[in-house]
């Protein structure tokens, strides 16, 4: 876990600066208690999900990729595009983050404009980088170009597959509205290439009175782990916390969107590293709506009200 002394004193005033969480409502006396929480969106393209989670209050956003949208039924570029027009409709005027798939700079463009115009909420989704991977010929800064065209035009971008410091100041830099740290992604890497010897900077591992399966280590949750071994340095928690340090020491109102998130307890921890905005499974964000003493506290509450007999 961050020591407190490593949180920067300027994330509160930062948040000041960026749209409210909650915005207030017109003729409404109760005002909202927490217009700068971090906002938390549903990282999902199932609708019946996302219902779920915006009319609960929990969730102010949604994030969608292609492989979100395969999962969700997705099946051709009709089907596709009505499910993000569904997800854009139903949560306005809250942000929803669609993904750019062309590779051409010119055409990655057009479809942003395209995706832009299913609704004022939407924020482009554009890989930072990586181009180069998949086709040598391209410009590895197609990304950058993409995001600074896309700001020129006055559309919202969400920087993605973020895994430094520096490619979330770039994309910043180029005018994106978020930036997307895959900080589970980047676990699952310390996780496959660090041995348990070299524990800091991995976030999941086995522990040392779990047996592991033949096939290798389990997964296990991060809190065992630091209850049996004390301080841990989680690499994914890490970078949350150093760009939103960067970002405040230069008062850069990109939000600092925590994606690709594992479990319960990394959640938690990107609200103490300062996340601006944590993108949840639903699976994880429904998970910790409960906990075992709060069922136990409302049983014993439920029992007890019995003897008052009918109201
Ligand atoms: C975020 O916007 C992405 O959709 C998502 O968090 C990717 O996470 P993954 O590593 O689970 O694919």
């Amino acid at each position: 876990m961050l020591q407190p002394s490593e949180i920067h004193p300027g994330i509160g005033t930062r948040r000041g600066a960026m749209e409210p969480t909650h915005q207030p409502v017109k003729g409404k006396s109760l005002k909202h208690p927490a217009p700068l929480a971090p906002k938390i969106f549903a990282d999902t393209a199932k609708i019946e999900e996302i219902r779920t989670l915006r009319d609960g209050g929990i969730i102010t956003g949604v994030t969608t990729n292609p492989t979100l949208l395969k999962a969700a039924g997705a099946h051709d570029w009709d089907s596709a595009h009505q499910i993000m027009r569904d997800i854009v409709k139903l949560m306005a005027p809250h942000p929803v983050s669609l993904e750019i798939t062309e590779l051409d700079p010119v055409k990655m463009v057009e479809q942003g404009k395209r995706l832009a115009g299913f609704g004022p909420n939407v924020v482009v989704k554009v890989a930072t980088g990586g181009y180069q991977a998949v086709d040598k010929a391209l410009d590895p800064f197609t990304g950058l170009h993409v995001i600074h065209e896309l700001w020129k035009a006055d559309i919202r971008t969400n920087a993605t597959l973020i895994f430094n410091c520096t490619q979330a100041l770039w994309a910043a830099n180029a005018g994106a509205t978020y930036v997307s740290p895959f900080l589970g992604r980047l676990a699952d890497y310390m996780y496959k290439n660090d041995t348990p010897e070299r524990a800091p900077g991995n976030s999941l591992f086995f522990m040392e009175d779990h047996k592991a399966p033949a096939g290798g280590p389990e997964r296990v949750g991060n809190t065992p782990y630091v209850a049996l071994h004390g301080p841990r340095m989680d690499a994914g928690v890490r970078l949350i916390n150093e760009i939103v340090t960067v970002f405040c020491n230069y008062n850069i109102h990109t939000e600092v969107l925590a994606a690709s998130l594992r479990n319960a307890v990394q959640l938690s921890e990107c609200l103490v590293a300062g996340a601006d905005i944590i993108t949840v499974p639903a699976a994880i964000l429904m998970g910790v709506a409960d906990h075992t003493l709060t069922s136990e506290g409302m049983t014993s509450f439920v029992k007890d009200t019995q003897v008052f007999g009918h109201q």
